[in-house]
């Protein structure tokens, strides 16, 4: 392990250092600006930990498809010394059966009280991407397979994004913005002036999770550190329970007025469960919008659908953080590993 003595630890970042035992939502971290401050120490010093993770390992599991979570996952375990291990159940495992009691006369070839036992026993930690069916806003919302998986597998488990939440998604998008706060507001390294954030609804050709939104909102409101206003069309709410008490606006325009960081994401109607109610490219991010906000910088957590969701003229000019942001994302998978090793 790191020598403290010698080490490269920004002092703010030795205050995250208390140890992890999950990671599914922002309700695991204690501190988010210790923990924002490990990953920006890390992002500075990729190796200062290269044998915390020493003969431990990792299973990376994935009910769906990805690009960024997966790869910036593996790349911040091996980081810290960890053995790292993929497997696609949704292509290459058993299908998996998650009601309790149920007769599996069905499609289903293994309970997960049987599976996840035994993959506790192959790993040291276990990683979960699972999304939600977009059918049933109550089975979604009980977050069944990330808690089956805790329930069952007797080691920590993190989320690479579940039913409802996306929180390495959205710690990312802290550190990012607290990255370039400090970038621009305060280059000798304090956190800048208070922020105003705007979460911004996009069209998209398909029903997409909540999740994103969800999160980015419940880390928001849970951070503190800017002004943080919601803008979607009408009948797109989120829940309450992850909006909490940040403003609302209907008229983009207005929402977008003095902004400095606008996050872009679609989600699909969290009331009428998953169905796209309103496709109105009018709320696609474009240069003359951008004219409205305090010469905003453009967040979105990718993939994104070009010229739908969000506009070339965005996407391929100075306004995107969308790549740095990106990248942050090992960064953040670093801190929140190495807490959890800690724990173990
Ligand atoms: N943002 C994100 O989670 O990307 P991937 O789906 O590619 O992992």
């Amino acid at each position: 392990m790191n020598d403290p003595k010698q080490s490269t630890m920004h002092p703010g970042a030795s205050a995250a250092r208390v140890g992890m035992k999950q990671f599914i939502s922002v309700q695991d971290v204690k501190d988010i600006n210790a923990m924002a401050e490990l990953a920006l120490n890390y992002k500075a010093h990729p190796y200062a930990d290269r044998t915390l993770g020493a003969d431990k390992r990792i299973g990376l599991l994935f009910l769906n498809p990805s690009l960024r979570t997966r790869l910036s996952t593996q790349v911040a375990a091996r980081n810290l010394g960890m053995e790292a291990i993929v497997f696609n159940v949704d292509k290459e495992g058993w299908a998996l059966e998650f009601e309790e009691g149920a007769i599996m006369s069905g499609n289903t070839v293994e309970h997960v009280k049987d599976a996840a036992p035994i993959l506790g026993q192959y790993f040291d930690v276990l990683c979960i991407r699972t999304f939600p069916s977009l059918k049933n806003r109550e089975d979604d919302y009980s977050e069944q397979v990330i808690k089956s998986f805790i329930q069952y597998a007797g080691v920590p488990i993190v989320s690479l994004e579940s039913a409802t939440l996306h929180p390495l998604q959205s710690f990312t998008d802290i550190i990012t913005i607290t990255e370039h706060q400090r970038l621009t507001t305060h280059p000798g390294g304090g956190r800048g002036r208070r922020p105003k954030v705007v979460l911004t609804w996009a069209p998209h050709v398909k029903p997409l999770p909540q999740c994103v939104a969800n999160s980015f909102a419940q880390w928001m409101n849970a951070w503190g550190e800017a002004d943080f206003v919601i803008t979607h069309p009408e009948d797109y709410e989120l829940a309450a329970e992850f909006a909490g008490k940040a403003p609302i606006i209907t008229n983009q325009d207005e929402a977008l007025k003095g902004a400095d960081y606008v996050y872009v994401k679609n989600w699909s109607t969290y009331t009428d469960y998953g169905k796209i109610y309103s496709n109105d490219p009018g709320w696609m991010l474009t240069e003359e919008k951008i004219r409205l906000t305090n010469n905003a910088k453009v967040m979105h957590c990718l993939p994104v659908r070009r010229n739908v969701e969000l506009s070339d003229e965005i996407l391929d000019s100075d306004h995107s953080l969308v790549t740095r942001q990106a990248g942050n994302r090992v960064w953040a998978a670093q801190a929140v590993l190495s807490e959890v090793l800690r724990s173990l």
